[in-house]
Formats: structure tokens, sequence, C-alpha cells
């Protein structure tokens, strides 16, 4: 192809798409890619320079009188464009204005521990129930085979209420309401809160979280108990955690027992989270005290069944490296959009 047939043919290119073009954007793309200092016709016109001279003058000049063409062609129908209130992308957008930032919604941490745990155990055939916040001295304690003494009904630590009410100082009172109403088997996971009149620190406030869990049928044993509380462990923390039973006391278990497990900060070394012993307490747990049985009228001849207690703040504290309980109250949003 010739010099010029080459200008002709990226004339008509040009025109065509002038044709078509109904945005000042368009135009704005075609003007980049035919006209600008790097488009189409400035490439072509390299090619002057190979022509042979006697050609050289009357290419030249036809080839500035169809850039001049061509610009004035464009300008026109850009101002055209204009007049009818046409933007350009850039007048269109301002680049400069600040983005939206748009926030993600969370679960508060302790939910989302809780929910993971929830998980965990559904897994291994618990279902969830309820008992109320508000509950009576006969579900909190006595039911539970508590003595009329014991210090846990002291004033110092449970909240009282009016006509016998107390806010519930435990979840243990829920394995009471399900007896009553169900027979074994049942095999049960109860989160929610419980209150304590305590002085409020860095590791203890007037609120906080369990989850208690229980199992009762024929022929369950401390084994059974074990096995879904190592389960629950390694699931949770990671198979290396390694935990102990300590031999314990609770009015609604026996024998009872209180689980450690190796500090997940030092590994057992010794610091200031395990308070240098290298273990960390994270429930209570037992079988099931004959005593409870006989108030819901379950034969403990028939039955036996293991119970434990999870603290669940202790536990987000360990697993977040949180070091003061009361952050979980405050709802400073600073601390809650770490998670
Ligand atoms: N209710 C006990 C507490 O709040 C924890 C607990 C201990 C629960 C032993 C249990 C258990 O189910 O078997 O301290």
């Amino acid at each position: 192809m010739t010099f010029s047939e080459r200008l002709e043919e990226l004339e008509k290119a040009v025109i065509d798409r002038l044709e078509l073009s109904s945005t000042l954007g368009e135009l704005e793309e075609l003007k980049a890619e035919y006209l600008s200092r790097k488009g189409k016709f400035s490439l072509l016109l390299r090619e002057l320079k190979e022509l042979p001279a006697e050609e050289k003058p009357k290419a030249g000049e036809s080839a500035n009188s169809l850039k001049k063409k061509l610009d004035e062609l464009l300008q026109s129908r850009l101002l055209a464009f204009k007049e009818k209130g046409q933007k350009t992308p850039e007048e269109f957008f301002d680049f400069t204005l600040p983005g939206h930032r748009s926030w993600e919604g969370k679960h508060h941490p302790l939910t989302q521990v809780l929910d993971r745990i929830i998980e965990i155990f559904y897994g291994m055939g618990f279902e969830v129930a309820q008992g109320p916040d508000i509950e009576t001295n006969y579900y909190n304690f006595d039911s539970l085979n508590f003595p009329q003494d014991h210090p846990a009904r002291d004033m110092q630590d449970t909240f009282y209420l009016a006509n016998d009410l107390i806010l519930r100082t435990h979840t243990s009172p829920v394995q009471v309401r399900v007896f009553e109403k169900k027979n074994p088997p049942v095999k049960i996971l109860a989160p929610g809160r419980v209150y304590r009149h305590e002085a409020i620190n860095a590791r203890s406030y007037c609120l906080f979280y369990q989850v208690e869990g229980f199992y009762v049928d024929e022929g369950v044993t401390f084994a059974d108990l074990k096995g879904v509380l190592v389960a629950f462990v390694k699931e949770f923390f990671g198979k290396e955690v390694e935990l102990r039973f300590r031999a314990s006391f609770f009015p609604f278990t026996e024998p009872s027992a209180e689980v450690d497990i190796r500090c997940i900060i030092c590994k057992g070394k010794g610091c200031s989270v395990c308070k240098y012993r290298g273990w960390l307490e994270i429930l209570g747990a037992g079988m099931i005290d004959p005593e409870v049985f006989k108030a819901v009228g379950y034969d403990p001849e028939k039955y036996t069944g293991y119970a434990f207690g999870l603290g669940v703040d202790r536990i987000a504290m360990l697993k977040y490296r949180i070091d003061d309980i009361r952050l979980f109250y405050e709802n400073d949003l600073r601390f809650l959009r770490q998670f």
C-alpha cells in the first residue's frame, strides 16, 4: 500500500469512528488512539522519512492537511457534545473526593468463642438448651445439693432480688430444669450468662459466661467425661495442648475434678498469665451426685451421668491473649474491631 493509500485508509477509519461515537468519552478514546502524540497518525508520519526524496514534500503536505482536517472534525464534534451538556469521564468523576469506607459487621469476640464451643460439642451429639438468668434459690442451690450454709449463697457472692429470686451464679441449674422435663438419655449443652457479686478487677467481673454440658444415661462413666473434654480441648486449642484432671469438690458432683490446660502462652515454663504454675484452669466437672438425681426422680441405681462447666470468658482470654476481662464488657470499638 502506498503512503497516500494508507493516509486515506486512516482518514476513513477516523471518520467512521466519529460517526459511531455518541459520548464525550468515546471521542476522547478516539482522539487518544488516532490523533495523540503516540497515536496511529503519528506512527504513520514516521514512515515519511523512508519515502524517496522527490515524494516527500507532497506526501508531507497531504499528511499535514489531513491531520488538520481530522483535528477540526474532532474539535467541532467535541464542541457539539459539550454544548449538549455532556461531560468527559474526568469531569464526571471527581477523583479527588475521599472514598467511602464501609464497615463490616461482626460478632462480639465472646459470641464468636461461644459459637465455636457450641459447634464442637454439637458435633459430639449435644443439643442446646437454655435456662433463665433469674433463678430461684431452689434451682441455683438446693436442688444441686448445696448445704444451707454454703459460702456461695452468701450475699457477697450472690445477687439477691426480691421474693427468693436471685441472679443465677452458674449454669448448673439448667441441669435440674432439663431433668425435670426429660427422661434419660439426655445430652445437653447449656450456654448462658451468670452473675456474681464480686470485686471487679482484671480477672473477675460481675457477670460472665459459662457453658454447662451434661450427659445422663445407663452406664455413663468418668472415662466418657474425659473423652469429650480431651476431644474438645484439642479441637479448640490445638492437638499439642496438654490437659490434666485435678481432684476437686462441687456439691452436685462426686467425684469432682477441675481441668487445667498446659499454659498456651509459656508452654508450661511459667509466666505471668499462668502465675508461674505452668497450668491454667478452664473448667469444673464430675459425675453427677445421686442426690441431684433423687431430687428430679431419676433412679440413681439405673442412671449415671457426667457434667462440666466451662468458663467462656477465661477461654476467650486465653485464645486471644487478653489480660483484662473488663474489655469484653466495655464495648470500646477500638477493642471490638480487632476481632
Ligand atoms: N457450676 C460450677 C461453677 O460455676 C462449675 C461446674 C463444676 C459445673 C462442676 C459442672 C460441674 O457441671 O460438674 O463453679
